[in-house]
């Protein structure tokens, strides 16, 4: 499966849920990148250097790098249990690569979750998220807060705010999204493999609704 919306709609939220249940390999590219800016400078290549450029200022990496990354992750999209991409395919460029990929892997897609929101609480979720540096679980400052403040509840590692969570690279992704992604809802409702889901409510009233639709669909 993909996991499509806005950012900060809560794809990562969802994608740890989905993967606990269905027992199946998540990738997300922005944890890629993520890490590679955490890697020491001189261990990153120049095309890795410019890739975290770009995520810092909120632009889309260049769809060449993404599919690259994608590639050399192949094991994934052939896990037993399955797979479920979050944030890739981000452009319909991307999304021909993926089915591409998929031909040569002999593996079929079979749904994509878009999830939808106002934009003002996408932006409100953005604003107040913190992620932890060294297990990567997200929390809320004022929706899922801390027992600590600037802890992480699941491994006490440190909270901080991602540098395109700033007001200017929120603006950025989300023209980004407009322009490059929404357009990929229709591309797979086309093909009959999008399901829309309300992300309104907790995280678990959206895996809720989520479970619900996805067991529909396959069991
Ligand atoms: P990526 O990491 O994929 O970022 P994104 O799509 O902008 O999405 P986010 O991770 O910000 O949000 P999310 O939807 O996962 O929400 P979350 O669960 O954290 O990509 C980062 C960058 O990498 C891109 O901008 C780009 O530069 C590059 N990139 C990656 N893939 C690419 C590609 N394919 N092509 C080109 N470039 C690419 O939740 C957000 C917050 O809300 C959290 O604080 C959470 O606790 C809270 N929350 C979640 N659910 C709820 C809820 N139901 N109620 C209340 N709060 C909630
Ligand atoms: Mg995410």
């Amino acid at each position: 499966m993909v996991l499509l919306g806005a950012p900060g709609v809560g794809k990562g939220t969802q994608a740890e849920h989905l993967s606990k249940k269905y027992k199946c390999c998540q990738l997300s590219t922005g944890d890629v990148f993520r890490a590679a800016k955490s890697a020491s400078s001189d261990a990153m290549t120049e095309t890795m250097r410019e890739a975290v450029e770009r995520m810092k200022q909120g632009k889309l990496v260049s769809d060449e790098t993404v599919v690259q990354i994608v590639r050399e992750r192949y094991d994934c999209l052939t896990c037993g249990y399955g797979f479920l991409l979050d944030g890739f395919p981000r452009t319909v460029d991307q999304a021909k690569a993926l089915e591409d990929m998929l031909a040569e892997l002999g593996v079929s897609l079979d749904a994509v979750l878009n999830y939808t929101l106002d934009t003002d609480e996408v932006i409100r979720r953005l604003s107040g998220r913190r992620t932890c540096r060294a297990c990567k679980a997200t929390a809320h400052v004022i929706f899922n807060p801390p027992q600590v403040e600037g802890m992480c509840d699941k491994c006490g590692g440190e909270l901080y705010q991602r540098d395109d969570d700033q007001p200017d690279a929120i603006r950025v992704r989300l023209k980004a999204y407009e322009d490059s992604t929404a357009p990929l809802a229709d591309y797979y409702d086309r093909k009959g493999l999008l399901i829309n889901i309300s992300a309104e409510g907790s995280p678990d009233t959206v895996f809720g609704r989520t479970e619900t639709l996805v067991d529909k669909r396959f069991f």
